[in-house]
């Protein structure tokens, strides 16, 4: 699907001059120890939180070698508060990877930065972009719900094939002028527009420079987007499977609805739980090696019995192998029906 491409970087960057948070102690700078540092700090924190350890951790760690030589308790306790100390570990690994591998100079492109601990490819792009102007896109949770009601971009962001789609959409949006002004004007503009103007809940699409060309304010409908849906749980789920063989060699085989899984094949008769198989299995029943079969949303656990019992209520035949080659059976069952004979 193409969606038609607007020119929002142009807008946006003039917005962000007028209207943009101008004033971060990290927008004062372009070192990107300092820019990467509030980066870490403002991923899962607000803004007035951040100001405050922010001043108390450069004060401390004015650089990276000073990072890179503190006992990580040092640097856990300025941390303390801040939350999701994986943050912290991380960041501090980052340091010394940096004073190690490139002599306590960051690397200058999203590329290399996103190999670091702790820096994923929004992060990545937010260093690039205002340090070294370099052409990247950024998505955080503000800017992807910025884009996907720009663009109207409704494909669900739970799958990985539709986020890839949206980061290209992103890439195509970015400014093609001036990028030593545009890029971090650009992706500063993106984030204040998703935290002051794009909020989640009535969005303030009047004061919104996009609002001409936003395809879900047009619609009517900014807040159903992003779309994304709950990503499935795995279940897991044991079923058993009654391998009924008479005197001829023949196997009883039932077919199974006609909805749910394995829907209209054949199969021998399954139960949800051991203690439902047993009584038609007669003496003498033999356990086969169990195995899991993955399907889409669960892993099926499968325990094979083998019986020489009488057949469960419910319709189904005899077949022997040169019948059962014929019909349409799951390929494990049918794996595990011809190891049978
Ligand atoms: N959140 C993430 N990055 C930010 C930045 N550079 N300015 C303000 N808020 C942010
Ligand atoms: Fe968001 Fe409204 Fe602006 Fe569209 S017009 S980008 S929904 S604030």
């Amino acid at each position: 699907m193409l969606w038609p491409r607007p020119d929002i970087a142009t807008p946006v960057v003039r917005w962000q001059a007028q209207h943009g948070r101008q004033s971060l102690p990290w927008q004062q700078t372009r070192d990107p120890y300092r820019v990467w540092l509030s980066e870490i700090m403002l991923q899962q924190t607000q803004v007035a939180t951040v100001l405050d350890y922010y001043g108390r951790f450069l004060a401390r760690f004015p650089d990276v070698a000073a990072l890179a030589a503190a006992p990580q308790d040092e640097v856990l306790a300025l941390w303390s508060g801040l939350g999701y100390y994986s943050r912290a570990r991380n960041l501090h690994r980052c340091a010394q990877q940096v004073q190690a591998q490139y002599g306590g100079v960051f690397p200058t492109t999203a590329v290399q930065l996103a190999e670091l601990p702790g820096i994923g490819r929004s992060t990545a792009g937010a260093i690039a972009a205002f340090c070294f102007a370099e052409r990247v896109p950024i998505l955080d949770a503000n800017v992807r719900r910025v884009l996907t009601r720009v663009l109207g971009f409704s494909a669900d962001l739970a799958q990985a094939r539709n986020e890839r789609l949206l980061w290209a959409q992103a890439q195509a949006l970015l400014p093609s002028d001036d990028l030593a002004q545009s890029m971090p004007r650009y992706t500063q503009g993106l984030m204040d527009l998703g935290a002051l103007v794009c909020v989640p809940r009535q969005p303030r699409c009047g004061a919104c420079p996009l609002q001409t060309q936003c395809v879900a304010l047009r619609a009517g409908a900014p807040e159903s987007y992003p779309v994304r849906t709950r990503r499935l749980q795995r279940r897991a789920e044991s079923w058993w499977l009654l391998l009924l063989r008479n005197a001829q060699g023949q196997l009883w085989l039932q077919r199974r609805p006609q909805t749910g899984i394995w829907a209209g094949l054949h199969c021998p008769p399954v139960f949800e739980a051991e203690a439902a198989l047993a009584p038609w299995a007669g003496a003498g029943m033999q356990h086969l090696r169990p195995f899991v079969h993955v399907l889409t949303h669960r892993d099926l656990h499968l325990h094979p019995v083998l019986a020489s019992g009488v057949p469960p209520p419910g319709e189904g035949r005899w077949c022997s192998a040169a019948q059962w080659a014929d019909l349409g059976l799951p390929a494990p069952v049918r794996k595990l029906l011809d190891e049978l004979v």
